[in-house]
């Protein structure tokens, strides 16, 4: 079931198509789902890529969140709310006096030179240094995931992922028909054990994956952030095996507690390290404003891919933050920012303790934006949404996070977009609907409290890349729940 079965009209998730789908109705200009005669009419024209492409459950969502009498735990939302509009005033009335030509105009592809001054100040906050010619500033950083894809995979090529992995992702991996591995992490972060198993067998079946794709700090979703023993560890197979990795690092600057581990950036020194960042969570996503630091001859193809894609990135939004950091101390927002959503993560961590079953488990962030949530396999998270959309609350359904069918009894929570009643109204009024249906599990089979879960095994892999019993499956768990993605738990009744 799509989110918009759950609305009553949707033509199911094997179509594919979602917002994308939808054609003006003639008579009102009304939006509404393509018929199969209007598919029918079209469908010789598509590239064949195109039936593999996925529709994001998170832009399908946003939909339907939009409606005001929803609570969305959804969406990876920063709260615009938060940004003084005297300082986006001042801002956007020093560019207009001062360089309203420059900023109407086109650009060079890689970026403004001020701007990329501006990210090398975000990247030492992070103990980084880098060399502007180094950086590419791009149109977000899913603009990155989506050069770096275009550039290094042709279809059938291994990319490797987490598992969960963002999944804004997984449409761009699909779209170029990357044969996606996706390796367990824990309250560690991804497994390196599991990963180099994982490399050894494809190597043995003559298969080179072309980059490792990680969010190493408060992962998107599941929260975790990779250890420093095994940053380490992640380094070194990169260069014993010469192996590209992709670090997307939206969150390193939201840190609600601890202390920050070194980017894999700086430990690799960027030889085998392409590094993403954005300004999306630490300012704004409506300036889709992100960059990479890559390898010069990696950045010279992206740069080709870039030029292909848009030409430029908004030279309005490159001197919005040239002014902005010119104009005001960058970090205090973000210190703010860190302030508020530390009070939200902790409100909704209560709310799971307080509403949530003892069944359900759940990982504890220490910054970014989400908490993820594993349920018992009975539940299916997906048709849960629809159950919980009728309360007026929404989730991401962790079946978004996988290309593999895997994550159907998880859910992504985010805290950062609401105020703190909101999240904890939102979390009791899910909470509700998982204790239904526990329920009701437990009058139609007579069982009670916490039923034992399989290792979910993966759904969807093409056998040359399916991953080994123990990658799908993950370590068998001794708790009573099993778990189908093995992190720091805190159950509801512990
Ligand atoms: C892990 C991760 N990577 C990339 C992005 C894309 O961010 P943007 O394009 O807004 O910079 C997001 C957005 O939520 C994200 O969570």
């Amino acid at each position: 079931m799509t989110v918009d079965d759950a609305q009553g009209g949707g033509t199911g998730r094997a179509a594919g198509y979602g917002r994308s789908g939808r054609a003006a109705d003639e008579r009102g200009g009304v939006p509404t789902r393509s018929t199969s005669r209007d598919l029918e009419r079209y469908a010789g024209l598509f590239a064949s890529r195109t039936r593999v492409m996925r529709s994001s459950a998170m832009r399908d969502l946003m939909a339907v969140t939009a409606r005001p009498e929803i609570i969305s735990l959804a969406g990876g939302l920063p709260d615009t709310s938060t940004f003084p509009p005297a300082t986006f005033a001042a801002v956007a009335g020093r560019i207009a006096a001062e360089s309203c030509a420059r900023a109407l105009q086109y650009g060079p592809t890689e970026g403004l030179s001020a701007t990329k001054k501006c990210i090398a100040e975000v990247m030492a906050a992070e103990h980084m240094a880098v060399d502007g010619d180094d950086l590419l500033v791009t149109t977000g950083g899913q603009q990155v995931l989506d050069l770096v894809t275009k550039t290094l995979i042709d279809p059938g090529d291994v990319v490797v992922a987490e598992a969960p992995t963002y999944p804004g992702a997984v449409p761009v991996f699909s779209s170029y028909e990357a044969d996606v591995v996706q390796i367990d992490v824990d309250e560690c972060g991804m497994r390196i054990d599991l990963l180099e198993e994982t490399l050894d067998r494809l190597e043995r079946e003559g298969r080179r994956p072309k980059f490792v794709y990680t969010i190493p700090s408060f992962q998107n979703p599941a929260g975790v952030t990779l250890s420093l023993e095994r940053r380490r560890a992640l380094v070194d197979i990169a260069r014993r095996r010469e192996l590209l990795v992709l670090e997307d690092n939206p969150y390193g600057l939201l840190r609600y507690e601890g202390s920050p581990e070194p980017t894999l950036r700086s430990l690799d020194q960027g030889l085998y390290v392409m590094y993403l960042g954005t300004f999306s969570k630490i300012l704004s996503p409506g300036i889709r404003l992100g960059w990479v630091a890559a390898p010069p001859p990696v950045l010279e193809k992206i740069n080709l891919g870039k030029q292909a894609a848009d030409l430029c990135t908004s030279t309005l939004s490159q001197l919005l933050v040239q002014a902005y950091f010119e104009e005001t101390p960058w970090r205090a927002y973000v210190d703010s920012l860190t302030e508020i959503y530390r009070a939200r993560r902790d409100t909704m961590l209560d709310a799971l303790a307080e509403f949530f079953p003892a069944e359900a488990e759940w990982t504890r962030p220490a910054g970014g934006l989400f908490i993820w949530v594993t349920l018992p396999d009975f539940i299916d998270t997906t048709d849960l949404l629809a159950r919980a959309l009728r309360d007026n609350v929404a989730f991401v359904p962790g079946e978004a996070a996988y290309l593999d069918g895997r994550g159907r009894s998880s859910m992504r929570l985010n805290f950062s977009s609401s105020g703190q009643d909101a999240v904890r109204e939102g979390v009791r009024r899910i909470g509700k609907v998982v204790s239904e249906q526990v329920a009701l599990y437990g009058t139609l089979t007579g069982r009670r409290g916490a039923p034992v879960r399989r290792p979910e095994p993966a759904r969807r892999a093409p056998p040359a890349s399916e991953p080994s019993p123990e990658v799908a499956a993950g370590t068998p768990s001794e708790e009573p729940v099993a778990r189908v993605v093995p992190m720091r738990q805190r159950s509801g009744r512990a």
